[in-house]
């Protein structure tokens, strides 16, 4: 029986491992994590991050071919093939600070394999790490290996999941990508790891490649995407300055099968917790091989979507009568995007914070993520690099400005305006004019995520704004 081990349990190990233990029940998996917490989590009824679909595949497989334990070691001890799946988030001091990827986690793990490995192993990177990091692993691999004659092949095996999406993503995924070395030793890992996705993904879908390759296009792949947000984006400012609609104009566009139709959809900015961290490393590995210009265009992705955020502030304190002081505004929405309870680089840490630079009071809902969460996020300090964006944490005084509350209507009570910052379902659903009839008037609505209908809304009595739609 083959024996994997996946190491970091979170958004992506936790969801890859499972799927992987759900569509090959010859293969025992391992899920193994340094935080207590989140693996008690894993073997409880409560899954430490909500994604849609998740409970059902991992009630399937836990306690059968599927495990989660901090006995790290043992399991990697064990295993034929490991996947590190740790985080590498922006490294906040030092050499490249507020860009390069904080390989800290990732490095630590790659020594540990090396202390208990006592047989040949395939190890996967399957976070998302600068171009050339398999070599850095190779080279901590055979320095400290142990045991003498032990082989590592590494591969790059980079995610494509998105969170909230995340299980049909991976149970139907559009591609799956396998780097690895092209000498033969490389090419039969690649071929055993591409046996276990075999189980279900259709052959034409898996791509291999070299090493380099892999590791970049993942870089690029998110690059890509951020960018095209920071494209139409780019556009709603015009159209608010035109009387163009956005939504129309994305729609032309998507119409063009050059176009297509995805991530066309203009917002008040992308979160997350990878298209910043990634852009910020693709630029830095840009500037230290020499290609400003490369890195420099890049960059512009991320100083558009500042710029989004800012446009956002600004356009709800300069409508609300160039004064947000003392008023209560309710905050529809803080995670990333739908479904997911995920807070990580969300637009509405920025949001909330400008307001509450203007003295804002925020009544703060969100269907998925708690209290603690939210009060945590606007407490601390971005990460920022050369880009304007300059929110401080909150302090003493605005804490009392900011509530967390149940519902939408307790949130929408006696308040001058409304942001709506996430795209949940439930939002479409609420009854307006139940809301209207409780603000204070006039009552303002500002929708980050164009999903309410502002004819309708204006039809009520609200005055609205929507992203890159004339007043
Ligand atoms: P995460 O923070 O949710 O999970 C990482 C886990 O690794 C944590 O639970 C942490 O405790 C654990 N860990 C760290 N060092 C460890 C060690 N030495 N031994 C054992 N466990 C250790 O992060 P994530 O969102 O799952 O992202 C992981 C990687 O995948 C990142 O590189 C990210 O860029 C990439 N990625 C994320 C997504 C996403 O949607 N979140 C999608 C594709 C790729
Ligand atoms: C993204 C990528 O889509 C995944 O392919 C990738 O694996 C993942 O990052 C990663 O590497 O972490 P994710 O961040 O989970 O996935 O979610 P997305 O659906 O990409 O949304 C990212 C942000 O962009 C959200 O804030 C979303 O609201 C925003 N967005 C998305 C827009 O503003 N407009 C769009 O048209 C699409």
């Amino acid at each position: 029986m083959v024996k994997i081990c996946g190491i970091g349990a979170g958004y992506v190990g936790g969801p890859t491992m499972a799927v992987i233990a759900l569509k090959c029940p010859s293969i025992e998996v391992a899920v193994v994590d340094i935080s207590h917490s989140r693996i008690s989590a894993w073997n409880s009824n409560k899954l430490p991050i909500y994604e849609p679909g998740l409970e059902q595949v991992v009630n399937q497989c836990r306690g059968k071919n599927l495990l989660f334990s901090t006995d790290v070691e043992k399991h990697v001890h064990e295993a034929d093939i490991v996947f590190l799946s740790v985080n590498t988030p922006t490294k906040t001091r030092g050499l490249g600070a507020g860009k390069a990827a904080d390989l800290t986690y990732w490095e630590s793990a790659a020594r540990m394999i090396a202390d208990v490995s006592k047989s040949n192993k395939i190890v996967v990177e399957k976070s998302t790490v600068p171009v050339r990091t398999a070599e850095a692993i190779e080279k901590i691999l055979t320095y400290n290996t142990n045991s003498k004659g032990i082989k590592y092949q590494i591969l790059s095996n980079p995610e494509f999941l998105s969170e909230g999406t995340a299980i049909q993503d991976l149970l139907n995924p559009d591609r799956v990508l396998i780097g690895g070395n092209q000498c033969p030793e490389g090419l039969q890992a690649i071929q055993k790891l591409k046996a276990i996705y075999a189980h279900w993904v259709p052959e034409d879908r898996i791509i291999t490649t070299n090493l380099w390759s892999a590791e970049l296009s993942k870089l690029a792949d998110n690059a890509f995407l951020a960018q095209r947000i920071s494209s139409i984006n780019s556009m709603s400012a015009l159209c608010e300055a035109t009387g163009a609609e956005v939504s129309q104009v994305s729609h032309a566009l998507s119409k063009n099968t050059k176009i297509g139709p995805k991530f066309l959809n203009a917002s008040v900015g992308f979160g997350g917790s990878c298209f910043q961290k990634d852009i910020l490393n693709l630029v830095y590995i840009c500037e230290s091989n020499g290609l400003n210009e490369v890195a420099n265009y890049w960059k512009q992705v991320i100083k558009m979507n500042d710029y989004q955020k800012n446009r956002f502030v600004r356009r709800v304190v300069t409508s609300m009568f160039n004064t947000v002081s003392g008023k209560k505004i309710a905050i529809l929405g803080f995670a990333f995007k739908k479904d997911t309870g995920d807070t990580r680089k969300t637009p509405a840490i920025d949001v909330c914070k400008g307001l509450l630079g203007d003295n804002a009071c925020l009544s703060i809902y969100d269907p998925c993520v708690i209290e603690e969460q939210i009060q945590k996020d606007l407490s601390m300090d971005g990460v920022e690099f050369d880009h304007p964006v300059h929110l401080q944490p909150m302090n003493s005084t605005m804490v009392k400005q900011v509530s967390i509350v149940g519902d939408a209507y307790e949130a929408t009570k006696d308040a001058h305006g409304i942001c709506i910052l996430t795209e949940w379902d439930e939002f479409k659903n609420i009854d307006f004019q139940r809301v209207y009839d409780s603000m204070q008037k006039p009552a303002f609505v500002f929708d980050g995520r164009n999903i309410l209908n502002a004819e309708k809304l204006r039809e009520i009595g609200f005055i609205v704004y929507s992203i890159g739609r004339p007043l």
